[in-house]
């Protein structure tokens, strides 16, 4: 689909679909209300029948309203106006996209993005409007073959046009929409590689894919064989991979195009392309979902795929450990003890924690060959952080209050929001071993705070980085569908830093 941003009258619009809002009890917006003036009062007396009060998701199309050139009008619900918020303003849009999906329209001009939304701008609602509309037209068909793929139906709609209310808004306008067109990308690419099953999306694959996206780009990737993360002392990492006839890969990016010398923002992202458990099996039931084991991992290539299409002015590097977690004769054993890349000894009292195994060497190694002035990683990490915060946040850890705000920050703005859990000390000697320097799991409490014991175990690697840990565990995916999160949430993240750093 085309977008564009546009400043004209909506009764003038020559255009398959006109749509303007409708607030709760029948109040009109000023574009609907232009469009009642234009048709005689068309709109205001099909509210008097009853049709549209203006319900948040309401929705009703009128057809051949004469006054206006459009052949039809969407008339979108958008609640009462005193509730009209951000969360408002998106349920909105996706309402919009799903209702001109069941028309016939191939073109239209939106009025929504007139709406004041309380503490946003133009900016806000034309990027966040296309994110919605983008997001709601994602389809995932990459595995059907060429029949059942043309029975699924075609999108009509092929221009979407944002009104805008003054000529002058028409740079905001086009601001929000380059971002959100690139976020967009992002998103839909760590969706891609997120739905693919764990036969397909193998560690091999995503390596080969980072390398095609660098090349595609113009960015460096390379990819780190096993033999070389054995020379790196990867013992975590190359633990996991064990018990699988796939090899690990350690993809790493280089997009460097910020000032030149400045320490990079490291992104690191679980790959952890099957997650049966190990040993420490998992139980069968939805076990399928652990192929979305990786999906940290993907965020990262989606976010360079979005800072690459932005060409935004930031050093940004990205680690991704990529291996199955599976069994065989060599898989890691409950009390197996391994040496980290760090040199700390881990006793793996559960295979099933090997995120954190996966990640602790990654992390070492951001730290030890970029020394970056911001690390963050994002690990579908404990089935805990869903207990505590569902679907709705992420989970975020931070060692420096700054950067959890700009997290937090970029979370709101992007609506791909996190919540911050702590890091306190007081966790830490909940990991205490027997045998070896820490534990993977909880040794005291077992089940109590899992979400915080695995962030407490990155913690002990990246005491010398500005670190942040997201737990996109519950975000990452619903009901078998990727979501593309966080990538939003980074992409933001990095526009306002790179802002920052212009100034
Ligand atoms: N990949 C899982 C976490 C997970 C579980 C994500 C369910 C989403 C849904 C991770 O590797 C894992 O198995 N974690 C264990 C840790 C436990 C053994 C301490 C978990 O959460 O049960
Ligand atoms: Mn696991
Ligand atoms: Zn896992």
């Amino acid at each position: 689909m085309e977008y564009f941003v546009k400043s004209g009258n909506p009764e003038k619009q020559r255009v398959a679909c006109v749509i303007v809002g409708v607030f709760d009890r029948r109040n009109p917006t000023e574009s609907a209300a232009t469009i009642d003036q234009a048709t005689d009062g068309a709109i205001g007396s099909i509210m008097r029948r009853g049709d549209m009060d203006g319900k948040l998701g309401q929705t009703l199309v009128l057809h051949n309203l004469t006054g206006v050139f459009c052949d039809r009008v969407l008339l979108v619900g958008l609640g009462r106006e005193r509730d009209f918020d951000e969360a408002a303003f998106r349920k909105a849009h996706a309402t919009v996209a799903r209702t001109l999906r069941s028309t016939g329209a191939i073109d239209a001009v939106d009025y929504l993005t007139h709406l004041t939304v309380k503490g946003r701008d133009l900016h806000w609602n034309v990027q966040q409007a296309t994110l919605a509309l983008e997001s709601e037209g994602y389809r995932f068909d990459a595995m059907r073959s060429e029949k059942t793929r043309e029975d699924l139906p075609k999108p009509k709609l092929e221009r979407l046009t944002f009104d805008v209310p003054r000529r002058s808004d028409l740079p905001a306008g086009e601001k929000g929409l380059t971002e959100a067109l690139a976020i967009a990308r992002g998103v839909a690419l760590t969706k891609d590689l997120s739905n693919l099953p764990g036969n397909v999306c193998t560690p091999a694959y995503l390596a080969d894919q980072a390398q095609k996206l660098a090349e595609a780009y113009r960015f460096k990737a390379k990819v780190l064989e096993k033999a070389e993360l054995e020379k790196l002392n990867m013992g975590a990492f190359l633990s996991v991979a064990k018990g699988s006839s796939e090899p690990p890969k350690l993809i790493v990016l280089e997009y460097l195009k910020g000032a030149k010398g400045e320490a990079p923002i490291a992104l690191v992202g679980k790959g952890l392309t099957f997650d049966a458990g190990g040993i420490s099996i998992k139980p069968a039931g939805q076990m399928d979902e652990m192929k979305f084991d990786m999906c940290g991992g993907a965020a990262v290539l989606g976010t360079f795929a979005a800072v690459a299409e932005l060409k935004l002015p930031v050093n940004l590097v990205g680690i991704v450990p990529c291996c199955e977690n599976l069994l065989n004769g060599e898989a890691n054993k409950p009390g197996d003890i391994v040496t980290s890349m760090a040199g700390h000894t881990i006793e793996i009292l559960n295979t099933d924690a090997e995120g954190r195994l996966i990640l602790c060497d990654a992390l070492t190694y951001a730290e030890q060959t970029y020394n970056p002035a911001v690390c963050i990683d994002m690990a579908t990490l404990t089935g805990a952080c869903v207990v505590a915060l569902g679907a709705h946040a992420s989970g975020l850890f931070a060692n420096q209050s700054s950067l959890a705000r700009a997290l937090l920050t970029a979370g709101e703005q992007s609506g791909d929001r996190a919540w911050e859990l702590p890091l306190w000390s007081e966790y830490e000697p909940q990991i205490k071993s027997e045998f070896a320097d820490f534990a993977n799991i909880a040794t005291v409490g077992s089940r109590e705070a899992g979400a915080i014991i695995g962030a407490t175990f990155l913690h002990k690697f990246t005491k010398k980085m500005k670190w942040a840990h997201l737990d996109i565990a519950g975000t990452a995916w619903t009901g078998k569908k990727a979501s593309g999160r966080p990538v939003p949430l980074l992409v933001q993240y990095l526009l306002n830093y790179a802002a920052k750093h212009e100034e």
